[in-house]
Protein backbone atom coordinates (compact mmCIF):
# COMPACT_ATOMS: atom_id res chain seq x y z
CA UNK A 1 0.00 0.00 0.00
CA UNK A 2 2.33 2.47 0.96
CA UNK A 3 4.70 1.67 -2.25
CA UNK A 4 1.60 2.37 -4.21
CA UNK A 5 1.10 5.65 -2.09
CA UNK A 6 4.51 6.83 -2.99
CA UNK A 7 4.47 5.98 -6.59
CA UNK A 8 1.05 8.05 -6.55
CA UNK A 9 3.06 11.33 -4.91
CA UNK A 10 5.49 11.19 -7.35
CA UNK A 11 2.99 10.81 -10.71
CA UNK A 12 0.45 14.04 -9.35
CA UNK A 13 3.91 15.78 -8.75
CA UNK A 14 4.70 15.38 -12.07
CA UNK A 15 1.59 16.44 -13.28
CA UNK A 16 2.18 19.36 -15.01
CA UNK A 17 5.94 19.10 -16.77
CA UNK A 18 5.57 17.39 -19.68
CA UNK A 19 7.32 14.19 -20.41
CA UNK A 20 7.16 11.77 -23.40
CA UNK A 21 4.58 9.20 -24.32
CA UNK A 22 6.81 6.49 -23.63
CA UNK A 23 6.17 6.99 -20.15
CA UNK A 24 2.57 8.28 -19.73
CA UNK A 25 2.28 4.86 -21.73
CA UNK A 26 4.40 2.96 -18.93
CA UNK A 27 2.33 4.44 -16.29
CA UNK A 28 -0.91 3.20 -17.84
CA UNK A 29 -0.03 -0.10 -18.05
CA UNK A 30 1.24 -0.45 -14.71
CA UNK A 31 -1.38 1.39 -13.44
CA UNK A 32 -3.79 -1.22 -14.57
CA UNK A 33 -2.15 -4.04 -13.19
CA UNK A 34 -2.15 -2.23 -10.33
CA UNK A 35 -6.15 -1.93 -10.87
CA UNK A 36 -6.51 -5.36 -12.05
CA UNK A 37 -4.86 -6.68 -8.78
CA UNK A 38 -6.90 -4.86 -6.31
CA UNK A 39 -9.94 -5.59 -8.47
CA UNK A 40 -9.26 -9.16 -6.94
CA UNK A 41 -8.55 -7.85 -4.27
CA UNK A 42 -12.03 -6.65 -3.70
CA UNK A 43 -14.30 -9.03 -5.15
CA UNK A 44 -12.99 -11.57 -2.28
CA UNK A 45 -13.63 -8.79 -0.04
CA UNK A 46 -17.04 -8.51 -1.25
CA UNK A 47 -18.29 -12.47 -1.31
CA UNK A 48 -16.09 -12.04 2.48
CA UNK A 49 -18.62 -8.86 3.10
CA UNK A 50 -22.03 -10.78 1.89
CA UNK A 51 -21.21 -13.80 3.66
CA UNK A 52 -20.01 -12.81 6.90
CA UNK A 53 -22.00 -9.37 7.57
CA UNK A 54 -19.26 -6.85 8.23
CA UNK A 55 -16.50 -5.57 9.16
CA UNK A 56 -14.10 -8.85 7.85
CA UNK A 57 -12.51 -6.53 4.48
CA UNK A 58 -10.96 -4.91 7.01
CA UNK A 59 -8.85 -7.41 7.39
CA UNK A 60 -7.23 -6.57 3.58
CA UNK A 61 -4.69 -3.94 3.06
CA UNK A 62 -7.27 -2.62 0.34
CA UNK A 63 -6.00 0.07 -1.75
CA UNK A 64 -7.46 0.55 -4.95
CA UNK A 65 -6.64 3.39 -7.33
CA UNK A 66 -3.69 5.05 -8.62
CA UNK A 67 -3.64 8.43 -8.83
CA UNK A 68 -4.22 9.89 -12.58
CA UNK A 69 -1.68 9.68 -15.15
CA UNK A 70 0.36 13.21 -15.78
CA UNK A 71 -0.74 14.61 -19.31
CA UNK A 72 1.33 15.99 -21.78
CA UNK A 73 0.06 19.79 -21.74
CA UNK A 74 1.06 22.64 -24.88
CA UNK A 75 0.63 25.77 -22.75
CA UNK A 76 0.10 28.15 -25.47
CA UNK A 77 -2.64 26.22 -26.88
CA UNK A 78 -4.54 25.53 -23.75
CA UNK A 79 -4.24 29.60 -23.21
CA UNK A 80 -6.15 30.00 -25.86
CA UNK A 81 -8.63 27.43 -25.30
CA UNK A 82 -8.68 29.31 -21.63
CA UNK A 83 -9.80 32.67 -23.29
CA UNK A 84 -12.54 30.98 -25.41
CA UNK A 85 -14.13 28.88 -22.39
CA UNK A 86 -15.10 32.22 -21.09
CA UNK A 87 -15.99 34.21 -24.00
CA UNK A 88 -19.61 34.38 -24.67
CA UNK A 89 -18.98 35.26 -28.10
CA UNK A 90 -19.22 30.96 -28.82
CA UNK A 91 -23.10 30.89 -28.17
CA UNK A 92 -25.56 31.76 -31.05
CA UNK A 93 -26.67 35.28 -29.77
CA UNK A 94 -23.96 35.67 -27.40
CA UNK A 95 -24.97 35.36 -24.23
CA UNK A 96 -23.57 32.43 -22.38
CA UNK A 97 -19.69 31.08 -22.23
CA UNK A 98 -18.74 27.06 -21.55
CA UNK A 99 -17.99 28.64 -18.11
CA UNK A 100 -21.80 29.55 -17.92
CA UNK A 101 -22.75 26.36 -17.09
CA UNK A 102 -19.18 24.83 -15.99
CA UNK A 103 -18.11 27.23 -13.44
CA UNK A 104 -15.07 27.32 -11.98
CA UNK A 105 -16.28 27.70 -8.47
CA UNK A 106 -18.88 24.60 -8.67
CA UNK A 107 -15.87 21.88 -9.99
CA UNK A 108 -16.53 23.46 -13.45
CA UNK A 109 -20.38 21.85 -12.96
CA UNK A 110 -23.40 24.30 -12.09
CA UNK A 111 -25.27 24.15 -8.64
CA UNK A 112 -28.70 23.43 -9.18
CA UNK A 113 -30.10 19.98 -10.08
CA UNK A 114 -30.88 20.89 -14.19
CA UNK A 115 -27.86 23.01 -16.37
CA UNK A 116 -29.62 26.39 -17.98
CA UNK A 117 -29.83 26.32 -21.54
CA UNK A 118 -29.68 28.36 -24.76
CA UNK A 119 -31.85 31.35 -24.97
CA UNK A 120 -35.51 30.09 -25.11
CA UNK A 121 -34.98 27.08 -23.97
CA UNK A 122 -33.64 25.01 -20.27
CA UNK A 123 -31.90 22.17 -19.97
CA UNK A 124 -33.01 18.42 -18.59
CA UNK A 125 -29.45 17.20 -17.87
CA UNK A 126 -27.09 17.72 -14.73
CA UNK A 127 -24.41 19.57 -15.87
CA UNK A 128 -21.25 17.48 -15.38
CA UNK A 129 -17.55 18.27 -13.30
CA UNK A 130 -15.17 19.26 -16.58
CA UNK A 131 -12.18 18.33 -13.83
CA UNK A 132 -10.30 15.18 -15.02
CA UNK A 133 -12.86 15.04 -18.08
CA UNK A 134 -9.96 14.85 -20.53
CA UNK A 135 -9.44 11.18 -18.90
CA UNK A 136 -12.83 9.84 -19.89
CA UNK A 137 -13.06 7.76 -23.15
CA UNK A 138 -16.93 7.97 -23.18
CA UNK A 139 -18.34 11.55 -22.27
CA UNK A 140 -22.23 12.56 -21.31
CA UNK A 141 -24.33 11.03 -18.98
CA UNK A 142 -26.10 8.46 -21.73
CA UNK A 143 -22.04 7.98 -23.13
CA UNK A 144 -23.23 9.25 -26.34
CA UNK A 145 -19.70 10.13 -27.59
CA UNK A 146 -17.13 7.56 -27.08
CA UNK A 147 -14.28 9.30 -29.82
CA UNK A 148 -12.61 12.14 -28.82
CA UNK A 149 -13.15 15.67 -26.72
CA UNK A 150 -12.66 17.48 -29.98
CA UNK A 151 -15.75 16.37 -30.83
CA UNK A 152 -17.63 16.82 -27.18
CA UNK A 153 -16.25 20.03 -27.50
CA UNK A 154 -18.38 20.27 -30.78
CA UNK A 155 -21.78 18.75 -29.58
CA UNK A 156 -21.32 21.78 -26.61
CA UNK A 157 -20.88 24.47 -29.56
CA UNK A 158 -23.66 23.68 -31.60
CA UNK A 159 -26.46 21.64 -30.09
CA UNK A 160 -29.04 23.97 -29.87
CA UNK A 161 -30.36 23.51 -26.26
CA UNK A 162 -26.70 24.13 -25.26
CA UNK A 163 -25.01 26.67 -27.52
CA UNK A 164 -26.99 26.53 -30.30
CA UNK A 165 -24.36 28.04 -32.48
CA UNK A 166 -22.97 27.96 -36.02
CA UNK A 167 -19.80 26.95 -36.77
CA UNK A 168 -19.27 29.33 -39.78
CA UNK A 169 -20.41 32.04 -38.28
CA UNK A 170 -17.86 31.54 -35.03
CA UNK A 171 -14.98 31.45 -37.41
CA UNK A 172 -15.67 34.70 -38.67
CA UNK A 173 -16.32 36.18 -35.38
CA UNK A 174 -13.19 34.57 -33.89
CA UNK A 175 -11.51 36.31 -36.65
CA UNK A 176 -12.66 39.63 -35.99
CA UNK A 177 -10.98 39.85 -33.02
CA UNK A 178 -7.18 40.88 -33.29
CA UNK A 179 -6.18 39.53 -29.92
CA UNK A 180 -7.56 35.71 -31.31
CA UNK A 181 -6.01 36.35 -34.64
CA UNK A 182 -2.17 36.56 -32.71
CA UNK A 183 -3.05 33.95 -29.85
CA UNK A 184 -4.27 31.45 -32.76
CA UNK A 185 -1.09 32.21 -34.62
CA UNK A 186 1.14 31.41 -31.48
CA UNK A 187 -0.21 28.22 -30.73
CA UNK A 188 0.58 27.19 -34.42
CA UNK A 189 -3.28 26.96 -35.28
CA UNK A 190 -2.69 29.41 -38.16
CA UNK A 191 -5.90 31.69 -38.64
CA UNK A 192 -9.01 31.21 -36.19
CA UNK A 193 -11.10 28.26 -37.32
CA UNK A 194 -13.44 25.85 -35.94
CA UNK A 195 -10.69 22.85 -36.24
CA UNK A 196 -8.60 25.17 -33.55
CA UNK A 197 -11.39 25.58 -31.52
CA UNK A 198 -11.88 22.12 -31.08
CA UNK A 199 -8.14 21.89 -30.70
CA UNK A 200 -7.27 24.43 -28.29
CA UNK A 201 -10.99 23.71 -25.97
CA UNK A 202 -9.63 20.07 -25.27
CA UNK A 203 -6.21 21.53 -24.66
CA UNK A 204 -7.22 24.20 -21.72
CA UNK A 205 -9.77 21.27 -20.97
CA UNK A 206 -6.26 19.06 -20.09
CA UNK A 207 -5.46 21.79 -17.53
CA UNK A 208 -8.32 21.18 -15.39
CA UNK A 209 -7.24 18.18 -13.07
CA UNK A 210 -7.46 17.27 -9.98
CA UNK A 211 -4.64 18.67 -7.55
CA UNK A 212 -3.92 18.46 -3.87
CA UNK A 213 -6.85 15.48 -3.34
CA UNK A 214 -6.35 13.98 0.24
CA UNK A 215 -6.69 10.09 -0.75
CA UNK A 216 -4.07 10.47 -3.80
CA UNK A 217 -1.43 12.11 -0.67
CA UNK A 218 -2.48 9.19 1.04
CA UNK A 219 -3.96 11.65 3.87
CA UNK A 220 -7.07 9.36 4.89
CA UNK A 221 -7.94 10.71 8.46
CA UNK A 222 -9.53 7.14 10.26
CA UNK A 223 -13.07 7.33 9.58
CA UNK A 224 -12.10 8.20 5.80
CA UNK A 225 -10.28 4.95 5.98
CA UNK A 226 -12.76 2.77 7.51
CA UNK A 227 -15.35 4.79 4.76
CA UNK A 228 -12.66 3.14 1.95
CA UNK A 229 -12.95 -0.24 3.33
CA UNK A 230 -16.93 -0.07 3.46
CA UNK A 231 -16.57 1.18 0.22
CA UNK A 232 -14.59 -1.85 -1.60
CA UNK A 233 -16.47 -4.25 0.73
CA UNK A 234 -19.90 -3.89 2.32
CA UNK A 235 -20.90 -1.11 0.92
CA UNK A 236 -19.95 -2.83 -2.97
CA UNK A 237 -19.15 0.67 -4.31
CA UNK A 238 -16.31 -0.45 -6.27
CA UNK A 239 -18.05 -3.02 -8.59
CA UNK A 240 -18.99 0.22 -10.64
CA UNK A 241 -16.88 2.95 -8.79
CA UNK A 242 -13.22 1.65 -9.99
CA UNK A 243 -10.06 3.10 -10.99
CA UNK A 244 -8.01 6.08 -10.91
CA UNK A 245 -11.65 7.84 -11.90
CA UNK A 246 -13.71 5.70 -9.60
CA UNK A 247 -15.61 4.75 -12.52
CA UNK A 248 -15.47 1.35 -14.89
CA UNK A 249 -16.74 3.74 -17.75
CA UNK A 250 -19.86 2.22 -18.27
CA UNK A 251 -24.05 2.36 -18.25
CA UNK A 252 -26.21 0.92 -15.66
CA UNK A 253 -29.39 1.42 -13.98
CA UNK A 254 -29.34 2.55 -10.23
CA UNK A 255 -33.24 3.78 -10.98
CA UNK A 256 -32.61 7.17 -9.65
CA UNK A 257 -35.69 8.57 -9.60
CA UNK A 258 -37.16 10.93 -12.66
CA UNK A 259 -37.03 15.14 -12.02
CA UNK A 260 -40.25 16.02 -12.63
CA UNK A 261 -39.35 19.20 -13.45
CA UNK A 262 -38.61 18.01 -16.87
CA UNK A 263 -42.16 17.58 -17.78
CA UNK A 264 -43.56 20.23 -15.61
CA UNK A 265 -41.50 23.00 -17.24
CA UNK A 266 -42.40 23.31 -20.28
CA UNK A 267 -38.97 24.93 -21.32
CA UNK A 268 -37.47 21.83 -20.14
CA UNK A 269 -39.72 19.46 -21.84
CA UNK A 270 -39.20 21.10 -25.10
CA UNK A 271 -35.31 20.48 -24.95
CA UNK A 272 -35.85 17.00 -23.76
CA UNK A 273 -38.00 16.14 -26.38
CA UNK A 274 -36.18 17.63 -29.27
CA UNK A 275 -33.37 16.00 -28.17
CA UNK A 276 -35.41 12.60 -27.92
CA UNK A 277 -36.39 12.74 -31.41
CA UNK A 278 -33.43 13.83 -32.74
CA UNK A 279 -32.10 10.45 -31.04
CA UNK A 280 -34.30 8.39 -33.03
CA UNK A 281 -36.30 7.37 -29.95
CA UNK A 282 -39.51 6.43 -31.31
CA UNK A 283 -41.93 6.94 -28.41
CA UNK A 284 -40.43 10.30 -27.44
CA UNK A 285 -43.92 11.85 -27.45
CA UNK A 286 -44.74 9.76 -24.26
CA UNK A 287 -41.48 9.58 -22.86
CA UNK A 288 -42.02 10.40 -18.91
CA UNK A 289 -38.66 8.91 -18.08
CA UNK A 290 -35.16 9.75 -19.40
CA UNK A 291 -33.65 7.15 -21.11
CA UNK A 292 -30.38 7.16 -20.60
CA UNK A 293 -28.23 5.23 -22.78
CA UNK A 294 -30.95 3.56 -24.50
CA UNK A 295 -30.13 6.16 -27.22
CA UNK A 296 -26.73 4.63 -27.68
CA UNK A 297 -27.49 1.00 -27.67
CA UNK A 298 -31.75 1.24 -28.90
CA UNK A 299 -32.42 -2.05 -27.20
CA UNK A 300 -35.55 -3.41 -28.37
CA UNK A 301 -36.87 -4.80 -25.36
CA UNK A 302 -35.68 -1.59 -23.49
CA UNK A 303 -33.94 -3.15 -20.72
CA UNK A 304 -31.20 -0.80 -21.47
CA UNK A 305 -33.54 2.45 -20.45
CA UNK A 306 -32.36 4.79 -17.38
CA UNK A 307 -28.71 3.51 -17.48
CA UNK A 308 -26.37 6.46 -17.26
CA UNK A 309 -23.22 5.99 -17.15
CA UNK A 310 -20.55 6.07 -14.04
CA UNK A 311 -19.65 9.48 -12.91
CA UNK A 312 -16.45 10.21 -11.64
CA UNK A 313 -16.14 10.36 -7.81
CA UNK A 314 -13.66 12.86 -7.80
CA UNK A 315 -13.77 16.09 -6.68
CA UNK A 316 -17.89 15.61 -5.00
CA UNK A 317 -17.34 18.31 -2.52
CA UNK A 318 -17.35 20.95 -5.43
CA UNK A 319 -19.99 19.64 -7.33
CA UNK A 320 -23.25 19.07 -5.56
CA UNK A 321 -26.07 18.01 -6.94
CA UNK A 322 -25.64 14.29 -7.95
CA UNK A 323 -26.97 12.31 -10.32
CA UNK A 324 -27.83 12.56 -13.78
CA UNK A 325 -30.22 15.10 -13.26
CA UNK A 326 -29.22 16.19 -9.97
CA UNK A 327 -32.32 14.75 -7.96
CA UNK A 328 -29.72 13.79 -4.75
CA UNK A 329 -28.81 17.29 -3.10
CA UNK A 330 -26.09 15.86 -0.65
CA UNK A 331 -23.39 13.21 -0.62
CA UNK A 332 -25.52 11.69 2.88
CA UNK A 333 -28.49 11.40 0.39
CA UNK A 334 -26.41 9.88 -1.97
CA UNK A 335 -25.11 7.36 0.67
CA UNK A 336 -28.87 6.45 2.00
CA UNK A 337 -30.02 5.97 -1.45
CA UNK A 338 -27.57 3.27 -2.05
CA UNK A 339 -28.11 1.60 1.74
CA UNK A 340 -31.99 1.24 0.57
CA UNK A 341 -30.45 -0.30 -2.36
CA UNK A 342 -31.17 2.54 -4.82
CA UNK A 343 -34.07 4.02 -6.83
CA UNK A 344 -36.98 1.69 -7.89
CA UNK A 345 -36.79 0.88 -11.62
CA UNK A 346 -37.92 -2.53 -13.10
CA UNK A 347 -34.26 -2.67 -15.56
CA UNK A 348 -32.64 -1.71 -12.02
CA UNK A 349 -29.12 -3.72 -11.99
CA UNK A 350 -29.43 -6.86 -9.74
CA UNK A 351 -26.04 -5.95 -7.75
CA UNK A 352 -27.99 -3.10 -5.81
CA UNK A 353 -29.37 -4.45 -2.59
CA UNK A 354 -30.14 -2.70 0.69
CA UNK A 355 -26.63 -2.27 2.64
CA UNK A 356 -28.17 -2.34 6.31
CA UNK A 357 -25.29 0.63 7.32
CA UNK A 358 -24.84 1.74 10.68
CA UNK A 359 -25.48 5.41 10.98
CA UNK A 360 -21.50 5.88 11.94
CA UNK A 361 -20.90 3.71 8.75
CA UNK A 362 -22.71 5.93 6.42
CA UNK A 363 -20.60 8.78 8.01
CA UNK A 364 -17.80 7.01 7.23
CA UNK A 365 -18.50 6.17 3.46
CA UNK A 366 -19.45 10.16 3.16
CA UNK A 367 -15.89 11.03 4.82
CA UNK A 368 -13.96 8.75 2.17
CA UNK A 369 -16.20 10.21 -0.38
CA UNK A 370 -14.83 13.98 0.97
CA UNK A 371 -11.34 12.34 1.00
CA UNK A 372 -11.28 12.62 -2.87
CA UNK A 373 -11.92 15.82 -3.92
CA UNK A 374 -8.79 18.36 -4.03
CA UNK A 375 -8.44 22.38 -4.27
CA UNK A 376 -10.79 24.40 -6.26
CA UNK A 377 -9.43 25.56 -9.50
CA UNK A 378 -10.15 29.12 -9.58
CA UNK A 379 -7.89 32.09 -10.15
CA UNK A 380 -5.13 33.37 -13.46
CA UNK A 381 -4.30 29.89 -14.32
CA UNK A 382 -7.66 28.42 -14.66
CA UNK A 383 -9.87 31.36 -15.17
CA UNK A 384 -9.54 33.82 -17.94
CA UNK A 385 -10.06 36.53 -15.96
CA UNK A 386 -9.80 39.77 -17.87
CA UNK A 387 -13.20 40.77 -19.79
CA UNK A 388 -11.47 41.62 -23.50
CA UNK A 389 -14.13 40.17 -25.36
CA UNK A 390 -15.06 43.51 -27.00
CA UNK A 391 -14.77 44.57 -30.95
CA UNK A 392 -12.94 47.26 -31.94
CA UNK A 393 -13.17 49.40 -35.71
CA UNK A 394 -11.01 48.31 -38.11
CA UNK A 395 -9.06 51.42 -39.03
CA UNK A 396 -6.37 50.45 -41.82
CA UNK A 397 -10.23 48.32 -43.06
CA UNK A 398 -9.18 48.43 -46.53
CA UNK A 399 -6.01 46.56 -46.18
CA UNK A 400 -7.37 44.31 -43.67
CA UNK A 401 -7.06 40.91 -44.11
CA UNK A 402 -9.86 39.35 -42.12
C1 LIG B 1 -25.99 25.66 -21.46
C2 LIG B 1 -25.13 24.93 -20.56
C3 LIG B 1 -23.83 24.42 -21.11
C4 LIG B 1 -22.89 25.12 -21.85
C5 LIG B 1 -22.94 26.56 -22.29
C6 LIG B 1 -21.81 24.19 -22.08
N1 LIG B 1 -22.08 22.99 -21.52
FE1 LIG B 1 -20.86 21.38 -21.50
N2 LIG B 1 -22.35 20.28 -20.77
C7 LIG B 1 -23.57 20.74 -20.33
C8 LIG B 1 -24.43 19.63 -19.96
C9 LIG B 1 -25.84 19.73 -19.43
C10 LIG B 1 -23.68 18.46 -20.21
C11 LIG B 1 -24.18 17.04 -20.05
C12 LIG B 1 -25.10 16.71 -21.20
C13 LIG B 1 -25.57 15.29 -21.25
O1 LIG B 1 -25.03 14.44 -20.55
O2 LIG B 1 -26.49 15.01 -22.03
C14 LIG B 1 -22.37 18.91 -20.69
C15 LIG B 1 -21.31 18.06 -20.98
C16 LIG B 1 -20.03 18.49 -21.30
C17 LIG B 1 -18.87 17.63 -21.43
C18 LIG B 1 -18.84 16.13 -21.18
C19 LIG B 1 -18.43 15.88 -19.75
C20 LIG B 1 -18.44 14.43 -19.36
O3 LIG B 1 -17.64 14.10 -18.47
O4 LIG B 1 -19.21 13.63 -19.90
C21 LIG B 1 -17.81 18.42 -21.78
C22 LIG B 1 -16.37 17.99 -22.01
C23 LIG B 1 -18.32 19.76 -21.89
N3 LIG B 1 -19.65 19.77 -21.58
C24 LIG B 1 -17.55 20.86 -22.26
C25 LIG B 1 -18.11 22.08 -22.60
C26 LIG B 1 -17.40 23.12 -23.32
C27 LIG B 1 -15.94 23.07 -23.76
C28 LIG B 1 -18.28 24.13 -23.51
C29 LIG B 1 -18.07 25.39 -24.29
C30 LIG B 1 -17.74 25.22 -25.70
C31 LIG B 1 -19.53 23.72 -22.87
N4 LIG B 1 -19.39 22.47 -22.35
C32 LIG B 1 -20.67 24.52 -22.81
C33 LIG B 1 -23.95 22.06 -20.25
C34 LIG B 1 -23.30 23.08 -20.92
C1 LIG C 1 -24.15 -0.98 -10.23
C2 LIG C 1 -23.11 0.02 -10.34
C3 LIG C 1 -22.92 0.99 -9.17
C4 LIG C 1 -22.70 0.69 -7.85
C5 LIG C 1 -22.57 -0.67 -7.21
C6 LIG C 1 -22.55 1.96 -7.17
N1 LIG C 1 -22.70 2.99 -8.06
FE1 LIG C 1 -22.60 4.96 -7.61
N2 LIG C 1 -23.22 5.41 -9.50
C7 LIG C 1 -23.44 4.49 -10.50
C8 LIG C 1 -24.07 5.15 -11.62
C9 LIG C 1 -24.47 4.51 -12.94
C10 LIG C 1 -24.25 6.48 -11.24
C11 LIG C 1 -24.92 7.59 -12.06
C12 LIG C 1 -26.41 7.48 -11.93
C13 LIG C 1 -27.15 8.62 -12.59
O1 LIG C 1 -26.53 9.54 -13.09
O2 LIG C 1 -28.38 8.59 -12.61
C14 LIG C 1 -23.67 6.62 -9.91
C15 LIG C 1 -23.59 7.82 -9.20
C16 LIG C 1 -22.97 7.95 -7.96
C17 LIG C 1 -22.71 9.22 -7.31
C18 LIG C 1 -23.06 10.61 -7.86
C19 LIG C 1 -21.86 11.24 -8.54
C20 LIG C 1 -22.20 12.51 -9.28
O3 LIG C 1 -21.29 13.28 -9.55
O4 LIG C 1 -23.38 12.73 -9.61
C21 LIG C 1 -22.09 8.94 -6.13
C22 LIG C 1 -21.60 9.94 -5.09
C23 LIG C 1 -21.98 7.50 -6.03
N3 LIG C 1 -22.52 6.94 -7.19
C24 LIG C 1 -21.43 6.82 -4.97
C25 LIG C 1 -21.54 5.45 -4.81
C26 LIG C 1 -21.31 4.75 -3.56
C27 LIG C 1 -20.85 5.42 -2.28
C28 LIG C 1 -21.59 3.43 -3.78
C29 LIG C 1 -21.57 2.30 -2.79
C30 LIG C 1 -22.40 2.47 -1.62
C31 LIG C 1 -21.98 3.30 -5.18
N4 LIG C 1 -21.96 4.55 -5.76
C32 LIG C 1 -22.30 2.11 -5.81
C33 LIG C 1 -23.15 3.15 -10.46
C34 LIG C 1 -22.94 2.44 -9.29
Amino acid sequence: MSVLRQSSRRQSSMLNSSISQGSVLKSFISQSSIRKGSILKSSICQSFARKSGVGLCALFSVSLHAALPPLNIDPVKAELGKRLFFDTRLSGDDSISCSSCHIPANGFSYPEALSPAYTGSDGFRNAPTLINTAYKEVWFHDGRIGTNLNDVVRENITEDWLMNMDMRLMQERLKQDPIYVEMFKAANLGEPSNGGVRKALPEYIKTLTSTNVPFDKGELNLLAKQGEQLFVGKGGCSQCHSGPLFSDGKAHNTGVPENMEIFIDPMRHQSFLAYNMFMGIQDYLTLKRDVGAHVQTHKADGSDRGKFMTPTLRELSQTAPYMHNGMLLTLEEVVEFYNQGGGVDSNKDPRLTPLSLTNQEKQALVAFLQSLSGDPLVGNQYEWLEYDFGYEYTEDWSNARN
